[in-house]
């Protein structure tokens, strides 16, 4: 199998971090790859808020929870009740991957850019794990403002990065491969 196959099937959420900053070249490395990322007629909508601020990251925490807190989705709402759950797993970087909203494909490309950086960050053998959960926050008027988020763009996705405190079995948690249809 080559290089790049392996990293991508290596990659796992990694949901233990130790304290320590990444290196600023590794961080370049990896936004560098986003910036690679395909963009609908390359447009390159992305901004990347790049937070390493503890007391941010940690606000970025508490908004979300208290989001979630109030949601009808059980699971949701005790992830934002329980005192015990970062859901940023104190990881030491943060990255808010937004959007223009005048770009018709904005958030899809985003996504790629977001993948790529995920990709990239196994490579440099960096752990991250996407944070959907992230999002709640900025459900909250004016709090993306209040963090940096540029005017005019959406904050679509989060992640955080960090060096990996554990390892994952590379076979958990295991793969669908019934979800293809050949039509020949
Ligand atoms: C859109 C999206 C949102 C996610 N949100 C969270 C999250 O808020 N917290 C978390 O721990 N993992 C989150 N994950 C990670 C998934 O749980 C994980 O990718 C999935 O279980 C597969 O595991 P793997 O990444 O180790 O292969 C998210 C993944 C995606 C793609």
């Amino acid at each position: 199998m080559n290089e790049v196959l392996k990293v991508i099937k290596s990659r796992r959420s990694v949901r233990k971090y130790k304290p320590e900053q990444i290196k600023q070249e590794e961080l370049e490395m990896i936004i560098e790859a986003g910036i690679y990322a395909p963009s609908g007629h390359n447009s390159q909508p992305w901004r990347f808020t790049v937070i390493q601020d503890r007391k941010v990251i940690e606000h970025i925490n508490d908004i979300s929870k208290k989001v979630m807190a109030t949601v009808e989705i059980e699971w949701i709402r005790n992830a934002g009740l329980n005192p015990d759950y970062d859901i940023t797993y104190k990881a030491p970087t943060l990255i808010i991957v937004s959007g223009r909203r005048d770009e018709m494909s904005s958030q899809v490309d985003c996504c790629c850019a977001v993948e790529n950086m995920l990709i990239a960050a196994e490579s440099l053998n960096i752990g991250s794990v996407w944070l959907g959960f992230a999002s709640f926050g900025f459900k909250i008027e004016g709090e993306a403002e209040k963090i940096g988020i540029p005017k005019g763009y959406e904050p679509y996705y989060v992640f955080v990065l960090g060096y990996k405190e554990e390892e994952y079995q590379p076979s958990v948690p295991s793969r669908n491969y019934n979800v293809v249809d050949y039509i020949r």
